[in-house]
């Protein structure tokens, strides 16, 4: 069992990400914290109780709000991504009677903040909390700002961010979570504490598409499968128009992956740098990754090869089939 805090900017594929690692027995989720990003973090914290809400979750993580703001650096959004709420606009659904389809969430949140909880749990299990933050690191670069020799006893990050050998989703060359904190990201890949980090040239190979997601659903329309669908909807209306296909990526879910099964991906150890400055490569995370070269004091394990299918099989064997999913150490079950 693995002991995981999810960090969040509670967008589309946030969601899909709690969703599976909730439904995943190798992981045990203490604390769920949000940040802002994909919109501000108190939209944020609302979203990630509304995906648990649609969950029907039988226990609940420890859920706490973060950072507003950036370290340095103004906040940017994705709402034209995700939608103005950050969730495909699931709040502005009705039922026929004209009530919320997904009511304003229960306020479970706890007394304190995402930045003293993550350094609380550091503290409560050394050398076993795992962290994966799934938007900008602003919440985890304070945290190891604020008390660093507590952050020392965190195991490992499991990140989403990056790009190094494709084009960025923000700019041409950075990835969003990147490029909404690199200050952040850069002291966090200064930290000490091991990397892995699942970067858009692994994340943009895993396409969710509207035809997937409805033939895996079939006519399932239980609370969580109409959440999907209903939360989807608009992210895969915005890569019609932008990208020529109806789907969505994935990305925030692949940490997990990471995690639960390894044998899906590749990685290679690496020294990556992010531009902090630049003017027009502002967020840009750089390293050498080809294979002949040395390379020197890395400071991460960059994921370069993601087994598109034998994922999307696992993501869903996991939704449908709860804690009965392949393990570690078997094959996919279908690829
Ligand atoms: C990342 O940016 C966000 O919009 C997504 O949630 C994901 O974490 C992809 O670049
Ligand atoms: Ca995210």
């Amino acid at each position: 069992m693995q002991r995981i805090l999810l960090d969040v900017d509670a967008g589309v594929d946030d969601a899909l990400a709690i969703i599976l690692a909730l439904n995943v027995s190798e992981l045990k989720v203490e604390a769920i914290t949000a940040v802002s990003g994909n919109v501000h973090v108190n939209q944020c914290t609302c979203n990630l109780l509304m995906t648990l809400e649609a969950m029907d979750a039988r226990e609940y993580p420890i859920i706490a709000k973060g950072e507003a703001q950036p370290l340095i650096k103004p906040l940017v959004t994705a709402a034209h991504v995700h939608g103005s709420d950050g969730l495909g606009n699931v709040t502005r659904l009705l039922t026929p009677d004209g009530s919320r389809r997904y009511p304003m969430p229960k306020p479970r949140m706890s007394a304190i903040s995402a930045v003293d909880l993550i350094i609380d749990l550091a503290g409560r299990y050394p050398d076993e909390l795992i962290l994966v933050p799934l938007g900008p690191l602003t919440n985890i670069a304070k945290a190891m700002i604020t008390n660093p020799a507590q952050m020392r006893k965190i195991k490992e990050i499991v990140l989403m961010g990056g790009v190094f050998e494709t084009y960025g989703n923000v700019t041409i060359t950075a990835e969003f979570n990147i490029f909404v904190d690199p200050h952040a990201a850069q002291h966090v890949l200064d930290f000490g504490v091991p990397i892995t980090m699942a970067p858009l040239d692994v994340t943009h190979q895993v396409i969710l598409t509207g035809a997937r997601l409805n033939a895996e659903l079939g006519e399932r329309n239980d609370k969580l499968s109409q959440f999907l669908r209903d939360a989807t909807k608009i992210s895969m209306a915005y890569h019609q128009q932008h990208e020529g296909f109806y789907g969505t990526y994935i990305h925030d879910a692949l940490p997990i992956g990471l995690l639960t099964r390894p044998d899906l991906f590749e990685t290679v150890d690496a020294f990556v740098q992010v531009e902090t400055a630049g003017d027009l490569t502002q967020g840009m995370t750089i390293a050498d990754l080809r294979p002949e070269r040395p390379r020197p004091k890395p400071n991460a394990r960059v994921c370069v090869r993601v087994n598109a299918e034998a994922f999307l099989r696992y993501f869903f064997d996991c939704l449908a089939d709860g804690d009965k999913h392949p393990t570690v150490d078997s094959p996919p079950k279908r690829q």
